[in-house]
């Protein structure tokens, strides 16, 4: 999709179709022409409600200018049903500062599908958004800014859509090698961005025995990815951890067949950290970025790990296993004991980790554990910014009493089914060294991250959870140094 700034009046500008955006329902704009039609139609310019009026060919969508979401929210529904007209070009005017991006985020999100598998692909005749330079609220647009706007965006949206097409990608295709594939041609085409695989016998040698006892039963072998993005300048260093899991079955604690379904989203921690790098390198951000994603299968076999068993980890801590299906913690923890060699001034993992995140808060909003209370509110604000729900959820030492062992040095699932979510961040938190522990965050984005029913502007399959709020948080904490 083309995407310009265009210097000229919004009302002289051609286009085959306009977009106005009504805002806080004010109906008396002099972009809204048509509030005889939009009265017949009972359009009250409502958030979320959009109206068409095909003669006139202009789309009217209510906002609260205030929300950023909602002018989002507004251009994917427009744009999407404007895919389905015949038009070729849309046009539109700006809505204050900032606006440009919002508007930009919508209209590619707007416009994501996954149709690889469809023998019938997308029709959209829609090539060409055009910005109008003129202002709903008088202000000024400064070209260049508006161009960098647009290109930020556009890069932005690209990599949070790059990360969506490899976690709706199905599981025989999106293997962990197809992943570790995937990390090595992104990075040759990036440039300025390492990568390095290791296979089996590399994780043997490193002794990661929990992240290789779920891989033990899968006929592909697990990989350790690890890229790095390395700018000339630096303001920092961070290190992103990601679930990989390209299927989880449960293991031998098998998921029944309903929950078992969508799972080929279980990687999507680890696709987040592939968009993350995308966007950081294209970005060219002066922030040095480690991603690293442990990617496997959860499977089963006469050779899988079983409850019961107990596995050494790479930090030689002993875990005792009760429930196979509690796999991500497994393969998380030896990557974060590896993760903190790159000596970071950050560490994050993002992990599709708990079906208990989802009961907690919803399927919209990420869970967000730790022990420093600045970095995690700093980070709250940071990814709701940037258009990702997120809460904290704290971790107490009654919930850390639940995963004692009686056979080994820690269990890896509590004993009771309560508080779920904050059990297994603090089963992770057990892996994080003395002095990683404040500058650690994990992020349970399994609520989010795959979307059975389209809301906001994300259409059905993967959000691409993660890119975004972890982007946001670089720019505005460490980038521009708010701390
Ligand atoms: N991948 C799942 C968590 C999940 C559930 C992600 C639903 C997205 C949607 C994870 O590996 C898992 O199965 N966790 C178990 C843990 C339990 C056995 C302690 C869960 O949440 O039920
Ligand atoms: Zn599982
Ligand atoms: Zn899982």
């Amino acid at each position: 999709m083309e995407i310009v700034f265009v210097e000229e009046g919004f009302k002289t500008l051609k286009a085959d179709l306009s977009i106005v955006l009504v805002c806080d329902k004010n109906l008396t704009h002099t972009w809204v022409e048509d509030s005889d039609d939009l009265a017949l139609l009972n359009f009250k310019g409502e958030s979320e409600e959009i109206a068409f009026l095909p003669t006139k060919k202009i789309f009217y969508a209510g906002v609260n200018i205030h929300d950023a979401e909602d002018i989002k929210i507004a251009l994917a529904k427009c744009i999407k049903s404007a895919s389905k007209t015949s038009a070729t070009s849309v046009k539109i005017g700006t809505y204050g500062e900032g606006s440009i991006k919002h508007i930009v985020e919508g209209v590619l999100f707007g416009t994501y599908v996954f149709d690889r598998y469809k023998t019938k692909k997308n029709q959209s005749k829609l090539k060409k958004i055009l910005i109008s330079s003129e202002d709903a609220l008088g202000y000024t647009y400064d070209k260049k800014v508006a161009q960098s706007e647009i290109a930020y965006a556009k890069t932005l949206t690209e990599a949070v859509n790059f990360a969506k097409d490899l976690i709706n990608t199905p599981p025989d295709i999106a293997t962990p090698k197809m992943l570790a594939n995937t990390a090595e041609t992104l990075a040759k085409e990036i440039g300025n961005v390492e990568c390095f695989i290791g296979d089996e016998k590399y994780l043997k040698k490193e002794g990661m025995g929990a992240f290789l006892a779920v891989s033990r039963a899968s006929s592909e072998p697990p990989r350790l990815i690890h890229l790095t993005y390395k700018p000339k300048k630096s303001k920092g260093k961070i290190t992103v951890v990601g679930k990989g899991l390209t299927y989880d079955s449960g293991g031998l604690s098998l998921k029944p067949g309903d929950s078992m379904t969508t799972m080929k989203s279980d990687k999507s921690g680890g696709c987040a950290v592939l968009g993350i790098i995308k966007a950081a390198a294209e970005l060219k951000l002066p922030v040095e970025i480690h991603g690293i994603i442990g990617a496997t299968e959860n499977m089963i076999g006469g050779n899988a790990y079983k409850p019961d068993d107990v596995l050494e980890s790479r930090s030689k801590k002993s875990i005792e296993i009760r429930n196979t299906d509690a796999e991500g913690r497994l393969v998380l923890c030896d990557c974060l004991d590896y993760a903190q060699e790159t000596k970071p001034d950050l560490i994050f993992d993002l992990a599709t980790l708990t079906g208990a995140c989802v009961v907690a808060l919803g399927e919209y909003t990420s869970g967000i554990m730790g022990f420093n209370d600045t970095l995690k509110q700093n980070f709250i604000q940071s990814a709701l910014a940037s258009g990702e729900l997120c809460a904290e959820l704290p971790f107490n030492r009654y919930l850390k009493k639940l995963l004692k062992s009686e056979i080994a040095d820690i269990c890896h699932i509590s004993s009771t089914r309560y508080g779920g979510a904050i059990t297994a961040g603090i089963f992770l938190s057990e892996f994080i060294k003395e002095e990683y522990k404040d500058k650690w965050l994990h992020i349970d984005i399994a609520g989010p991250a795959f979307v059975e029913k389209e809301w906001g502007y994300n259409s059905h399959g993967a959000s691409g959870a993660g890119v975004r709020m972890v982007i946001n948080y670089i720019q505005e904490n460490i980038i521009k140094g708010k701390n």
